[in-house]
């Protein structure tokens, strides 16, 4: 196309897509008594999505929804924002035909999960029905369960030692730039030895490179933008990636048939050794013990390409930038660590109560995951408010985990300090905590995840003194919940 046609086509596109706004505003009052953000005349909240994106845009229905829930329009979109405790677990208690996290790939809608299914293909997260139930349990009895973890303990430590030693190579002391990327790297290097037997997973930077660019494309509002236009004018089929999202999609694949090939020279060379991770899920889901892998671990291998890495990343680096801030607390931490053998897996996984309550408190105050959302797809009630609201299909539903996590009317004054004590000996049932979804659609690897997340913590705090250089580091609201910046570390070796 040229540019002038471009420019028309983008002008043509925004007044009809104002025209849609503008019948969908003047039809009827969306959501009676409850409050609406009403964002520009005939553009609704587009103009603010466009320009600050979803979660500002949810940070402004939290606002103004003093009851717990709040709206918006956004061309013929209805964004409910559902921020109180008793709501969002009754909108995630929803069984899929009622509410799923993509809706219909057919109509216009917003869901970052519709993008994230052009770029992966399949997984658990678009998959709705009673079908799920034999997949979640695969992924459950491998990644949620202390002794399949337990079984993975090695690995894991081997892996952390090997990345916590790379940062200072032969010498002592290091000024490492960005943690992230070690604490990233160390999860893709764990990823691809636990999978296929391939710890060099990270090395070259495409999988973080790729990973970052799901991540990021999956949290922007113009993919779907221009996907709804698209969809408009028919020039795509309903869940078909466009053609730049076929391009990443290639890139996805070719990464894996890397894998693959590693696995299967790994299988060839140890035929009596116990079968990687992917391979036993692809067993357990109706594959052959060698071979091509069942659908269900082929589906993961895409997935693993978005999910899990970065996730288990951002809970070490959080986790250093709060210890650094709060050095009372480091002690204790340290005190802890020094009481244990932590290579030992009961030990470090159910004798640690302090390092337990650290991580607990870096999810609630720092969720990696800090919202989801939900479409509906058929009309429903909501009764856990005030008055009863109808929900009615094509709506979506914010559901915010940091404000639930984050808000003084729930933890109280020091909502956000990071104070790890207050998950000692249990925690009041009041105060909601999430980071890893509720109900029927909740996390399948809460417990592989925060493992891999202490032993590379732990791994880190017992090699080095670690000094965060900057004390301002914020928290930026993408897909995931980032830093703002760079988290630049002085490391010493401890003698
Ligand atoms: C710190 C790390 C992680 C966090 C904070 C996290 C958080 C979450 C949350 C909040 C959900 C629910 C989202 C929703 O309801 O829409 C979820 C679902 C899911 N997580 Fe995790 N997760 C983490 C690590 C992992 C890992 C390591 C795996 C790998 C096995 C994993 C696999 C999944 C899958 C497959 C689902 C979808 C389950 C379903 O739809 O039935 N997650 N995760
Ligand atoms: C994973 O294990 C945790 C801790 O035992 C549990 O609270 C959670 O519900 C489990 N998740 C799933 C999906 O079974």
């Amino acid at each position: 196309m040229t540019p002038s046609i471009y420019v028309s086509a983008v002008v043509g596109l925004l007044m009809i897509l104002g025209f849609v706004t503008f019948k969908s505003i003047s039809s009827s009052n969306v959501l009676p008594g409850v409050p609406e953000f009403k964002g520009m005349p005939i553009f609704g909240a587009m103009p603010t999505y466009l320009r600050e994106g979803m979660p500002a845009l949810l940070g402004k229905l939290i606002a103004i929804g003093d009851d717990g829930i709040s709206y918006a329009n956004i061309v013929g979109n209805v964004l409910v924002s559902c921020h109180d405790p008793a709501m969002v677990r009754e909108v995630h208690a929803m069984p899929d035909e009622v509410a799923s996290r993509e809706g219909d790939p057919g109509r216009m809608s917003w869901s970052p999960f519709w993008t994230l299914r052009r770029l992966i293909g399949n997984s658990l997260f678009n998959q709705v029905g009673p079908q799920i139930n034999h997949p979640r349990n695969v992924f459950i009895r491998e990644f949620n369960n202390t002794k399949a973890n337990e079984a993975k303990f090695d690995t894991i430590k081997k892996i952390a030692t090997d990345h916590a030693n790379a940062l200072t190579g032969d010498g002592t002391t290091a000024d490492v730039d960005d943690i992230r990327y070690s604490a990233d790297n160390f999860a893709i290097a764990l990823w691809g030895e636990t999978l296929y037997g391939n710890p060099d997973h990270h090395k070259g930077g495409k999988v973080l490179a790729l990973s970052e660019k799901i991540i990021t494309l999956a949290g922007e509002p113009w993919p779907s933008v221009w996907y709804s236009i698209a969809l408009f004018f028919r020039l795509v089929t309903p869940g078909e990636p466009t053609r730049s999202e076929a391009k990443l999609r290639k890139g996805v694949s070719k990464v894996v048939e890397g894998n693959i090939q590693k696995l299967e020279a790994y299988e060839a060379a140890n035929p009596d050794a116990p079968l990687k991770v992917i391979r036993s899920l692809s067993v357990a889901t109706g594959g052959a013990k060698s071979g091509p892998l069942s659908v269900f671990a082929s589906e993961f291998t895409n997935l693993n390409l978005f999910g899990g890495h970065h996730s288990i990343g951002l809970n070490v680096v959080w986790s250093l930038i709060e210890l650094d801030k709060h050095p009372e607390r480091r002690a204790k931490l340290m005190a802890e660590i020094n009481s244990v053998d932590i290579n030992d897996f009961t030990q470090l996984n159910s004798k640690m109560p302090y390092l337990d309550a650290c991580i607990m408190e870096i999810n609630r105050l720092h969720p990696t995951v800090h919202a989801t959302l939900r479409v509906i797809n058929k009309e429903t009630t909501l009764t856990s408010g005030k008055t009863p609201i109808k929900l009615t299909p094509g709506m979506l539903i914010y559901l915010s985990y940091l404000h639930l996590h984050t808000s003084k009317e729930f933890w109280g004054p020091d909502a956000d300090v990071f104070v790890p004590e207050r998950f000692l000996g249990g925690r009041s049932k009041h105060q909601p905590f999430m980071s890893f979804g509720y109900g029927p659609r909740n996390c399948v690897g809460y417990k592989f995840a925060t493992l891999a997340a202490k032993v590379y913590l732990v791994t880190l705090l017992s090699t080095y003194q670690l000094d965060v250089r900057d004390h301002d580091h914020e928290m930026k609201l993408g897909t995931l919940l980032e830093t703002t910046k760079p988290v630049a570390v002085k490391v010493t070796r401890r003698s």
